[in-house]
């Protein structure tokens, strides 16, 4: 080997063969980047129907068809010149970007990589123009009969660079990727009609021309309903359809974020997205959907990541602030969950139900179990009714041929699965409770499944929390006021949280020295002891101020976690409906407030397959 002491060294520029296969190794990082690159090529070139076939994920062969303005005969050899474009001119148009394409680098450094076959032809030409390249040097070029558009067949991808052929992870691993990139691309141009076949099986097949909402649905969860997200504000407008909150996922693989039509990564509108859910998703779980954001292009720099998957905002904050707003806006306006009409009146067995908010309970009833429910149940007769209040669902029931893709291992979950229309109006009805913790409801041909618990918590600590930002919580005064004796931790606590906590329902001053003096308690903590709860409450806020809680909702949570009706707890008919009912009239049906679900659904289908009825 030479030293660098060596008396002569010669400084020359590297031969276009070897610069490019350089370049491959920043743009061509694995099998979806090829799909990647020379799909957006064929989006660029105007194509409206794209197919993608991949063999052996990617490494035998990958091939992309598009109907898009072809390449010339003239043009086609210098198509694979580096930094040979036909997308900008200018410098400043860098500053303006809206193609995909702009550097010229993508299909020399594929080319370079691979055996590479081009057809291409124009409308105006009558006759396509065929060219192959094998490790970047071209061997063929001839005319050939073709039609409109450009085919492009990459074989044996890094033959040449076996070290990156090792490095490329298991088949199913890029299988996945080449997936969702497919997947990605479809959501970005949903206008585009587009296939895709990924080692024999057939992953999509979208017609164009229909909304993004079919597209979403179709990609990320056929047959359900998405929420859909439409608006500008600050420096973005957005477009998309985004998850009822019994969709999300564990991991962020169904999230897909767009700007201007380009598919990014983003930390940060990642984390927009998914804090836009607030208290309705647990912790660890994510929404699923696309988020298409149109920002100014002079505010956007793309020209940051070889693969283009980073960009840089020069508004990064109002962008991700705006893009949290609108889809906690949306979320808000659009229940997604059946909304119940209380019964006119109940079912049969009515003869243990006493209208709660009428405080006569049949005997033995614990007269204080369902505290906080008081909304008044209507007494005319008729049948429990119930109806979904929501606009029309997206169906994806007229598009043809969507397989179900498990966007984490790219595997087809059930090729046979049938599109089911949804939202037709669908009744609520109470079937009964069961192990006196889940209330168990019929809706439609889904089962709801409810947790009492949860259920309540919910729906004190959304009253709570009301009645605190208004004229203050429910006090009951005690007989005889209680004084209790605080460690300095909790004093120093107890001085911070004195106002908010005089505005929960109780009602305590400090009395000298480390005492505290109670006087009242809130109304729904009446039957517990008035020292006990206090202390409770108070030891709770400290735990949740640590994990980041504002005390609000901190003493919210914990008065309405400490009287909520416990696993065990029997409730009549009408408290179970009662409570539903209030439960639905939150805005946020979904999660008790330290994240857990306040119901699940099983459909039909999911029961009849756990029994074996096809
Ligand atoms: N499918 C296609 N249909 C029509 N023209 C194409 C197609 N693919 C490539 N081209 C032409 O070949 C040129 C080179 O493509 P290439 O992908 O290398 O560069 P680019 O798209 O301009 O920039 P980038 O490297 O950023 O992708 C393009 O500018 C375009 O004119
Ligand atoms: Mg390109």
């Amino acid at each position: 080997m030479k030293s660098p002491t060596d008396k002569k060294r010669w400084i020359r520029p590297l031969p276009e063969r070897l610069i490019n296969k350089i370049a491959a190794g920043e743009v061509v990082e694995r099998p979806a980047s090829v799909v990647k690159e020379m799909v957006e090529n064929s989006i660029d070139a105007g194509a409206d129907r794209i197919e993608i076939i991949v063999e052996k994920s990617g490494t035998r062969l990958i091939k992309i068809v598009d109907n898009g303005c072809g390449i010339g005969e003239d043009q086609i050899e210098i198509a694979f010149s580096r930094h040979a474009t036909s997308k900008i001119s200018e410098f400043d148009d860098l500053d303006r970007i809206m193609s995909y394409g702009f550097r010229g680098e993508a299909l020399p450094s594929i080319a370079s990589v691979s055996r590479l076959r081009m057809v291409s032809r124009p409308a105006d030409a009558d006759t396509g123009i065929e060219i192959i390249f094998e490790g970047g040097v071209l061997q063929t070029k001839n005319p050939i009969a073709a039609p409109v558009g450009t085919s492009i067949e990459v074989e044996n991808l890094f033959f040449n660079t076996p070290a990156r052929r090792k490095f490329l992870k298991a088949e199913t691993t890029e299988a996945r990727h080449v997936t969702r990139t497919s997947m990605a691309l479809a959501m970005g141009r949903y206008k585009i009609g587009f296939s895709a076949r990924v080692n024999g099986r057939k992953v999509f097949s979208l017609p164009s021309g229909l909304g993004l909402g079919e597209r979403v649905a179709g990609l990320l969860a056929p047959g359900k309903k998405f929420v859909e997200v439409s608006g500008a504000m600050g420096p973005i407008q957005v477009e998309g359809f985004i998850s009822p909150p019994d969709l999300a996922r564990s991991n962020r693989n169904g999230q897909f974020i767009f700007i201007n039509g380009r598919y990014i990564q983003s930390p940060t509108l990642a984390h927009a997205f998914a804090a836009g859910y607030g208290e309705l998703l647990p912790r660890g779980n994510f929404p699923v959907g696309a988020l298409l954001l149109t920002v100014d292009p002079t505010e956007v720099d793309v020209n940051v990541h070889p693969a283009k998957t980073e960009v840089r905002l020069s508004r990064e904050r109002e962008i991700h602030d705006a893009l949290y707003r609108l889809v906690k806006e949306s979320l808000r306006q659009q229940g997604v969950i059946p909304h119940l009409q209380v019964p006119s009146s109940l079912p049969t067995s009515t003869a243990s139900t006493t209208a709660i908010s009428q405080g006569s309970h049949p005997p033995g009833d614990n007269q204080n179990v369902i505290p906080g429910i008081t909304r008044p149940m209507p007494t005319s007769a008729g049948q429990m009714k119930e109806i979904y209040e929501r606009t029309p669902p997206v169906t994806v029931s007229d598009t043809p041929a969507i397989v179900q893709v498990d966007t984490s291992t790219g595997e087809i979950i059930d090729e046979s699965q049938p599109f089911e229309p949804t939202g037709a109006p669908v009744s609520l009805q109470f079937i009964g409770s069961f192990n006196n913790l889940y209330l168990l409801f019929q809706s439609g041909s889904d089962l709801l499944i409810i947790d009492q618990h949860t259920a309540h918590e919910r729906v004190l600590f959304e009253d709570i929390l009301r009645q605190m930002d208004n004229e203050g919580g429910l006090a009951q005064h005690l007989l005889l006021p209680v004084q209790v004796d605080l460690g300095a931790d909790q004093m120093t606590l107890f001085d911070e949280a004195l106002a908010t906590l005089n505005k929960s329902g109780f009602e305590v001053a400090p009395f000298g020295g480390q005492t505290v003096r109670i006087e009242a308690t809130p109304a729904v903590l009446s039957r517990k002891s008035p020292e006990k709860s206090f202390l409770a409450v108070l030891n709770d806020i400290a735990s949740l101020k640590k994990s980041g809680y504002d005390l609000n909702k901190a003493i919210a949570q914990s008065i309405a976690c400490r009287s909520a009706v416990m696993a065990g707890d029997k409730l009549s008919d009408r408290e179970a409906i009662g409570l539903v009912d209030s439960l639905l009239k939150c805005e946020n049906r979904y999660s008790c407030p330290h994240g857990r679900p306040t119901f699940i659904k099983m459909s039909r289908e999911d029961l009849d397959k756990q029994f074996g009825r096809g």
